[in-house]
């Protein structure tokens, strides 16, 4: 794409959906915040990692095995390797689903250096076998590895070198118990206030040398569904916007404009969070609705709506979860311009 055009494939997708895709996680690499320092938001998170991390430091050993959990796009893969980058370690990156085999696991730790860091995202889509290896590996930096078959079978037990097992997941409940346990420091990552979001954006558009006047920050923050990586993908469009409207600077009008085209609106909803709260409010005449009823009526993974779409709904006041099912809110009525008919409104 060039400068100077507007990426329509980007028009037709969300540009609100949590989960990186592949332009985002080009762009995301000279965004990310490499120290805790520049890490924004997340206070009681970051001093509580200051603790764990300087305390290690001091005793010259490596730190404990840290897990964070969050919804996506809250700077959980940026942690890990903030982590890495305070205590001087290297990094290793994979993810549960990477790992399918035991085997997979072993080569990986075996070639350890001392006091890497090795990143598991997804790490509540470990396999058992898989999880079975990472225990002792986690516990005594121990690995048991069974050489031959049948009943000349017999086990080695190899040491591994010092390493910071640094897990993410989208829910801790989703972690096993035992391996939840094994982690000495589980970090929880909330959606970022407006406050924090205005200086993300502000930080990014220096990093891409966009200038930002007026509100805009504000603006494009407010939409970003508490977000970071949303916030930095409202930057982008709103960019690429104005360079095709020829604005070098991007005011509160090219910025409100620019989020327009890209279907997002003053909530920060776009096509996708109308069309659930729609469906719920017309068609199914806001009588509850089970989450695989609606995902099918929307076109989109039970699992889509209610880890990218449902989290901010909830939060917003314009959904919300009963018993029976899914209820869109007065305010969502109010906010799609619709009046309630049918029982069932809060
Ligand atoms: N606290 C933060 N301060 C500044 N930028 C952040 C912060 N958290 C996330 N980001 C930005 O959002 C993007 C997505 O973060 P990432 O760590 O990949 O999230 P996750 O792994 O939780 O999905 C990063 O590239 C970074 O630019
Ligand atoms: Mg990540």
């Amino acid at each position: 794409m060039s400068r100077h055009e507007i990426d329509v494939e980007q028009l037709a997708r969300s540009v609100v959906a949590p989960v990186a895709d592949d332009q985002d996680r080009r762009a995301e690499v000279s965004l990310r915040p490499s120290t805790l320092a520049e890490f924004v938001g997340q206070r009681e998170l970051v001093r509580h990692l200051e603790i764990v991390l300087g305390s290690a430091r001091a005793r010259n050993q490596t730190a404990d095995h840290l897990l964070f959990a969050g919804p996506p796009g809250l700077g959980k893969t940026s942690l890990a390797s903030i982590v890495a980058a305070e205590m001087g370690a290297g990094l290793r990156i994979t993810s549960g689903p990477v790992l399918s085999r035991p085997g997979d696991l072993a080569a990986l730790l075996t070639d350890l250096q001392d006091g890497d860091v090795l990143f598991v995202d997804e790490i509540h889509r470990l396999s058992r076998g898989v999880e079975e290896i990472l225990y002792p590996a986690m516990e005594d930096r121990r690995l048991d590895v069974m050489i031959g078959r049948g009943p000349s079978a017999r086990a080695i037990r190899l040491d591994l070198p010092n390493f910071t097992l640094v897990g993410a997941t989208t829910r801790t409940g989703l972690v096993a118990a035992p391996l939840r346990d094994r982690f000495g420091f589980v970090g929880q990552l909330d959606l970022y206030d407006p406050e924090d979001l205005t200086v993300i954006v502000s930080r990014s558009a220096g990093l891409l040398d966009v200038t930002l006047k007026g509100e805009a920050a504000t603006i494009i923050a407010g939409r970003s569904r508490g977000t970071p990586r949303i916030a930095n993908r409202l930057l982008r469009r709103v960019r690429d916007f104005a360079a095709v409207q020829g604005h070098e600077v991007v005011d509160d009008d090219v910025a409100v404009e620019g989020l327009a085209l890209f279907g997002v609106d003053e909530f920060g909803l776009d096509k996708i969070d109308r069309r659930i709260l729609g469906l719920l409010c017309r068609q199914f005449a806001n009588q509850p609705v089970g989450l695989t009823t609606l995902a099918h009526a929307c076109g989109e993974e039970p699992s889509t709506i209610e880890e990218a779409y449902e989290p901010f709904l909830l939060r917003d006041g314009l959904l919300i979860r009963t018993p029976r099912g899914r209820v869109a809110t007065e305010r969502a009525y109010q906010h799609l311009g619709i009046s309630p008919r049918g029982g069932g409104l809060v």
